[in-house]
């Protein structure tokens, strides 16, 4: 029998890695390791979560520095993207995002990226909007 939920089933969400997925063989490249892009694409996800939920609305990203792929990622790891907010600016959300990976289920977590993300929180008219403040 399945238990209803309850609030305290509720877990943490301000805690604990924006996004966490598992490198599958789909995301690889010609040479069989985890192709660069997806991982980025994995960090701008896990960095425009936290963006939009501080900004209280869509965001776009507009920037990314700092960019470095440390180790390479392999298929069956399992992928956590950190996002840290840094600043927040008038109409912007600068967050630096670390992924770690886990790999053979019992083994140290690997840091394997990291980057600054910088995102626009926009309206409707994909023009800039304020952040609004906490
Ligand atoms: C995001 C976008 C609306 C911003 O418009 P814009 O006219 O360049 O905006 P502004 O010059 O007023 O800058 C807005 C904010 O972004 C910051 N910013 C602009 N370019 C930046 C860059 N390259 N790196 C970091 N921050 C940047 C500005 O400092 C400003 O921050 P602040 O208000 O907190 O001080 C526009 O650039 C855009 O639509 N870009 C495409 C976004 C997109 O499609 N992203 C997905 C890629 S597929």
């Amino acid at each position: 029998m399945i238990d209803d939920a309850s609030d305290q089933d509720v877990p943490e969400f301000t805690t604990g890695p924006a996004i966490r997925t598992t490198a599958m063989p789909a995301d690889t490249n010609p040479s069989g390791d985890i192709f660069g892009g997806w991982l980025l694409a994995q960090m701008d996800i896990a960095g425009g979560n936290v963006a939009a939920y501080r900004a209280r609305g869509r965001v776009a990203t507009v920037g990314i520095e700092a960019m470095t792929f440390h180790q390479p990622v392999l298929v069956g790891d399992e992928v956590s993207c950190y996002a840290v907010i840094q600043r927040v600016g008038r109409t912007s959300v600068r967050i630096r995002v670390t992924t770690w990976v886990r790999r053979g289920f019992c083994s140290e977590p690997i840091k394997v990226t990291e980057g600054v993300f910088t995102y626009v929180a926009i309206g409707p008219d994909r023009r800039p909007r304020v952040v609004p403040s906490e």
